[in-house]
């Protein structure tokens, strides 16, 4: 394939990492997701969080039933499991039987609705110990959250502190280390010594694959440019543009588009969370080809992903065209509104 091609067909993708909250807004997100991929994984953050597999299936029907709601047929939503401090062996092996993708670890504190999350690694060893022996994998919000580690810091000190002892001392746990933002992150995943193991790999967002932190302050303050873990500098931008073009299977494709109300963004202390949903594949494509990469973005969006999970590939194929399609200033949400990522501006690249 040439690498400037106005057109390109690929495999249907999946989106590995994704918000689309409960209740009256979730159909108003869930609709841009299902338009374009195959499936996705459903992040557990709700409030209270999805803590257990009943929790988890009774989420899970509420998504079904939305779909059906919204005409969609065709899109799977795969479902996880909050861990906590007190999630014992049991339940992890229940949710491998009743089909949970995975369970997430959210250090407290460390982003939108966490404060219910891990106070001490130490304390979930019988659930570590469990997903490991069964193949389950740890989703990883990689940062640590004590206030005195400078925010741009938080991924890269987590690799030290907690992910690298982590993995020395449950060597076969399958873990994704989600949404990478540095360099740091990039090339310990990619470096990572498995003996041949399919037991590390990263999704990365498309804001991070396009922007760095100074979008975050371009001519005043973003808030719809601020998510966790935050833009970080140019070099790590293309620390993780470098990797995820690379066609290395240890990186594959997670929007972690995070829905929150434009009031609740705009505010004097606004959420962290970019809302990529709307046009997701044209803002990967556009990071594609900003390197003449756009032949690794099948490998990216929509192989590695159900290769690392052990599901199937997908078989229906999409084509994405170089259609420039303008982003409305806002979507319905609810009650509210919603800013999507590049709102008002174009993305150069659009789902046929
Ligand atoms: C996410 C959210 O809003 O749920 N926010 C974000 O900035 N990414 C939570 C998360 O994945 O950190
Ligand atoms: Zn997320």
């Amino acid at each position: 394939m040439s690498n400037s091609p106005t057109q390109i067909q690929l495999i249907q993708p999946d989106d590995w990492h994704l918000h689309i909250r409960d209740g009256e807004v979730m159909k108003d997100v869930l609709a841009d997701t299902a338009r374009q991929f195959a499936r996705a994984i459903i992040m557990p953050n709700l409030k209270p969080p999805v803590t257990t597999v009943d929790l988890a299936k009774a989420y899970q029907g509420r998504i079904q039933a939305n779909l059906k709601l919204l005409g969609l047929t065709g899109f799977t939503p795969l479902m996880t499991l909050y861990l906590t401090d007190n999630t014992s062996a049991d339940e992890v092996r229940k949710a491998k039987a009743e089909g949970i993708i995975g369970f997430k670890l959210y250090p407290a504190g460390a982003t939108t609705n966490s404060d219910a999350g891990v106070s001490d690694l130490k304390h979930c060893d019988a659930a570590l110990e469990a997903m490991q022996a069964i193949g389950m994998p740890l989703l990883v919000h990689g940062e640590v959250t004590g206030s005195e580690v400078d925010i741009f810091d938080r991924e890269a000190v987590f690799i030290d502190t907690i992910l690298e002892p982590l993995r020395k001392k449950f060597p076969d746990l399958k873990i994704v280390f989600e949404h990478i933002t540095t360099k740091q992150a990039a090339h310990y995943v990619r470096d990572a010594v498995t003996g041949g193991k399919n037991t590390i790999a990263a999704t990365i967002t498309p804001q991070h694959l396009l922007m760095n932190r100074n979008a975050i302050f371009a001519g005043g303050i973003r808030p719809h440019n601020y998510c966790l873990p935050v833009l970080k500098r140019e070099e790590h931008r293309l620390a993780l543009i470098d990797v995820a073009t690379s066609g290395n299977p240890r990186f594959f494709l997670g929007t972690d588009s995070a829905p929150h109300a434009k009031g609740a963004k705009e505010a004097a202390c606004g959420c962290a969370g970019c809302y990529s949903a709307f046009n997701a594949l044209g803002l990967y494509a556009e990071a594609f080809e900003s390197v003449g990469k756009l032949d690794q973005l099948e490998g990216f969006a929509s192989f590695f992903g159900p290769d690392f999970y052990s599901l199937p590939r997908n078989t229906k194929k999409i084509t994405l065209a170089k259609q420039a399609q303008q982003i409305p200033d806002e979507l319905p949400l609810g009650d509210a509104t919603i800013v999507p990522l590049r709102a008002g501006e174009s993305i150069a690249w659009s789902l046929v």
